[in-house]
């Protein structure tokens, strides 16, 4: 009987750590393309993405070379480098690598990502779109900069990350499907490439965000992030948001300021007019 227990409790536990850390299955016959236009694609993505707004060089604003340090209440993390350097970029990812990544959150070993690199918006990201990514990134320079370590606490190791992602996954919504297709598109902009809810949706004591209170507004350190949800943009007509995706000017007059200032510099105010009225659309379509 005590045997029988025991055998129970092992499988319980191999099965438990299977679903913890199990690698994830993405498409295997998939392939990193250096034709042109996927580049072209992968660098407007990239650009939507805001990838730049964490991973440029503390050296040279335009590359990807990485350092920048990343300030959060779990402590300091610093964005690595993402350009096609053998030994300190990923210069030899495959293209499963990157879906591993970016839609997983998971290293080419198998280690887990600390979620400040915001993997579960790109989560919903196509494969299509990621693989235009890795063109784009690996057509890059390589740049030789090794980031420093992340300054966060002990205890906080990658396997933590595992059971956090399997609990974030209970908080995620399944995804809303939107009939009109700029709506849609903005809804895609902004939950997956753009990321807003990575600072405009409140977390728990666990930095999961809310998603009941999607884009209420958040508290990060001393810093407040103004909500954007439907309440809070009652007065914002459509030409007022596309307005601000391309200045940073409010409906009131003023100049928006803070880290938003670099989202809009480096991200909305390069989309195209037609992706800024699609962020326009999604985000107004309270007040049509
Ligand atoms: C909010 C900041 C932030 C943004 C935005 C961001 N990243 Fe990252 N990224 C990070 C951090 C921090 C890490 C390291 C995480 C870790 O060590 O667990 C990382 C890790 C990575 C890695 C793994 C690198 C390695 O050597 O293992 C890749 C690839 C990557 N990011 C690509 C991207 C791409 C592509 C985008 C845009 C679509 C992007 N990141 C946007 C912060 C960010
Ligand atoms: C890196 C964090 C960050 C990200 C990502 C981010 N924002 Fe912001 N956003 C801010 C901060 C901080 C403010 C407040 C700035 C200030 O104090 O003026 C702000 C302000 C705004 C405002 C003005 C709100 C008001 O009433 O004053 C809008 C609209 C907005 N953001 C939309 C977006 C959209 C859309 C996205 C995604 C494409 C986004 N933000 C992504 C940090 C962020």
């Amino acid at each position: 009987m005590k045997k029988f227990t025991l055998l129970i409790g092992l499988l319980v536990v191999v099965l438990i750590s299977y679903w913890l850390f199990a690698s994830p299955s993405v498409s295997s016959d998939v392939d990193i393309s250096s034709s042109p236009e996927a580049i072209a694609r992968g660098e407007y993505l990239v650009t939507a993405g805001g990838c730049i707004s964490c991973h440029r060089s503390i050296e040279d604003e335009e590359s990807f070379g990485g350092g920048l340090g990343l300030e959060t209440e779990f402590g300091t993390f610093y964005a690595p480098n993402i350009t096609p350097d053998v030994e300190t970029g990923i210069g030899n990812w495959a293209a499963e690598d990157f879906l591993k990544a970016l839609q997983h959150g998971r290293s080419p070993t198998g280690s887990f990502y600390y979620p400040v690199f915001p993997y579960r918006a790109y989560a919903g990201l196509s494969d299509q779109d990621v693989l235009d990514m890795a063109a784009y990134l690996m057509s890059l320079e390589p740049v030789r900069y090794q980031a420093p370590n992340h300054e966060i606490p002990g205890w906080l190791f990658r396997w933590t990350i595992a059971g956090w992602n399997r609990i974030a996954d209970i908080a995620q919504p399944e995804p809303e499907s939107f009939g009109d297709s700029l709506v849609a598109r903005g809804a895609y902009l902004a939950r997956n490439l753009g990321h807003c809810s990575e600072c405009h949706t409140p977390r728990n004591g666990l930095g999961i965000p809310d998603f009941a209170r999607e884009y209420a507004g958040a508290e990060i350190g001393e810093k407040t992030i103004e909500a954007i949800d439907a309440e809070a943009l009652a007065d914002w007509a459509f030409n007022n948001f596309d307005l601000f995706m391309l200045i940073g000017l409010k409906p009131d007059g003023e100049f928006v300021g803070g880290d938003m200032n670099e989202v809009i510099e480096f991200n909305t105010s390069k989309l195209t007019d037609e992706d800024r009225d699609a962020l326009a659309a999604y985000f107004t379509r309270h007040n049509q």
